[in-house]
């Protein structure tokens, strides 16, 4: 595993009349976090492709798209025209994932497969040689602002496995719920790149609550080598 922990500020908890000035506040972080919700798949919608080519203008950081939609085969190419640094979708909704990550490469992009906390990380088992990440949600997605769900860390446990039994290393993302608070202890349990909400755009500071979040994650990353 990379001695990285990565940052990913989620602009879902953002405040969009100063989308501009929000991106910038988090220029310190590793990448930007675009949830695309469609109302269906979860209980909310938020953007699109147009809003992705503002966001792409807004920030030099990579954008990773998380693509919460019931058609992801039929939707992710606006995506990869809009910008999508890396592609990100559900492993609940998708139909062909192996053609999906292999359009995703062609285009030059990083492809990660979303599990929600309620699919068994052993459904990896037929893509995870194909992926650049794996997304392990710690809600069930839809809003920001959500409680950690405790048994995340058995998910993380069971990737980590899971990665060493077929001797790959991709980048594993943790979302929802994820502050200062809890982020040693997922980096522990093999989580290496930590979206954050509410715990960065509700702070004061939001460049210092992506530090404290990186900061506990290094702590996690000590503690693995325990
Ligand atoms: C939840 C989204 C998350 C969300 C995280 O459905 O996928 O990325 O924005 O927000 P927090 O960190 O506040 O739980
Ligand atoms: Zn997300």
């Amino acid at each position: 595993m990379t001695k990285n922990v990565r940052i990913a500020p989620s602009i879902l908890a953002a405040d969009f009349l100063r989308l501009g000035e929000e991106l910038q506040s988090v220029s310190n972080a590793d990448f930007i976090h675009y949830d695309v919700m469609d109302g269906d798949f979860v209980p909310n919608i938020s953007f699109g492709p147009g809003i992705l080519r503002t966001v792409k203008r807004g920030t030099d950081l990579p954008v990773d798209v998380h693509m919460m939609v019931s058609n992801p085969d039929e939707v992710f190419r606006d995506y990869l025209n809009a910008g999508a640094d890396v592609l990100t979708f559900h492993l609940e909704t998708c139909k062909h994932a192996h053609r999906m990550v292999d359009e995703i490469h062609k285009q030059g992009r990083k492809a990660a497969v979303a599990i929600n906390p309620g699919t068994a990380v052993s459904s990896l088992d037929a893509i995870i040689d194909y992926l650049d990440m794996v997304l392990v949600m710690s809600v069930n997605p839809g809003f920001s602002g959500q409680q950690f769900i405790e048994h995340t860390y058995t998910q993380l446990y069971k990737l980590t496995a899971l990665c060493k039994s077929h001797s790959v290393r991709p980048l594993v993302e943790i979302d929802g719920g994820i502050s200062a608070a809890n982020a040693a202890r997922v980096v522990a349990a093999g989580a290496n790149v930590l979206v954050g909400g509410s715990a960065v755009f509700d702070a004061p500071d939001h460049a210092q609550a992506v530090e404290n979040m990186r900061n506990e994650g290094m702590r996690g990353m000590e503690m693995r080598d325990l």
